[in-house]
């Protein structure tokens, strides 16, 4: 492992390998927020960028997860690819993107992801499932020949890590594992090696 770079960079770099060796949703993170009362809760969603910005998700802000954020802008995370024996974690603040990257990202999705994330009330009580079918129907006819924007409640979120690590599978349990921190976004990264 090259500890001399980056951390955003390696975190890129295993992230292009695990496009190519892992075929099952070689982008999905697992995320964890915490609710009112500092319960740990847990989720994937999908890492659709990585940047010196930090790490970029996407979801509906009055989800569970959502409004976690909100009350409690923080969140750690994991990636896992097992073909590659790597793991990476991350925590750190977290805020919401610019309404203009949210609507450039949305702009990317297949028109049935668009149109689930206005129909969807994420993590509401749905009482009957042909309620969403029909709330479908009726946002089909409503956007029928034009371009779908993105809901209101949808939106996206950034972490900027104040650690990430990376952690390589070894022979007979000899883990290689990296520690990067850093005491604010911007501020220089400190590295450790940790013991698995
Ligand atoms: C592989 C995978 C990827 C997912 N990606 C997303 C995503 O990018 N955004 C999202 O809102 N939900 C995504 N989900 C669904 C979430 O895991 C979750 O069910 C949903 O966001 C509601 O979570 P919440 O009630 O904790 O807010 C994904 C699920 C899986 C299994």
């Amino acid at each position: 492992m090259d500890a001399s770079a980056s951390p955003l960079e390696l975190f890129q770099a295993w992230l292009d390998e695990a496009r190519k060796a892992c075929p099952d949703n070689p982008d999905a993170i697992a995320l964890a927020t915490a609710d009112a009362t500092g319960t740990p809760d847990v989720r994937y969603v999908l890492l659709k960028r990585i940047s010196a910005e930090g790490l970029e998700f996407f979801t509906n802000r009055a989800s569970s997860k959502g409004r976690q954020l909100e009350a409690r802008p923080h969140a750690a995370l994991a990636a896992y690819w097992r073909e590659l024996g790597r793991q990476v974690r991350a925590r750190g603040p977290v805020d919401e993107l610019p309404r203009e990257r949210v609507a450039e990202y949305f702009a990317t999705r297949r028109r049935p992801s668009q149109l689930g994330a206005w129909a969807s009330k994420q993590s509401a009580e749905l009482a009957a499932a042909e309620e969403l079918r029909e709330r479908l129907a009726a946002l089909e006819k409503k956007f029928a020949g034009q371009d779908v924007p993105p809901p209101e409640h949808w939106t996206g979120y950034r972490m900027q890590p104040l650690e990430i690590e990376f952690w390589q599978e070894g022979d007979a349990r000899l883990h290689e594992r990296v520690l990067y921190s850093r005491i604010e976004a911007g501020a220089a990264w400190t590295t450790r090696r940790l013991q698995p």
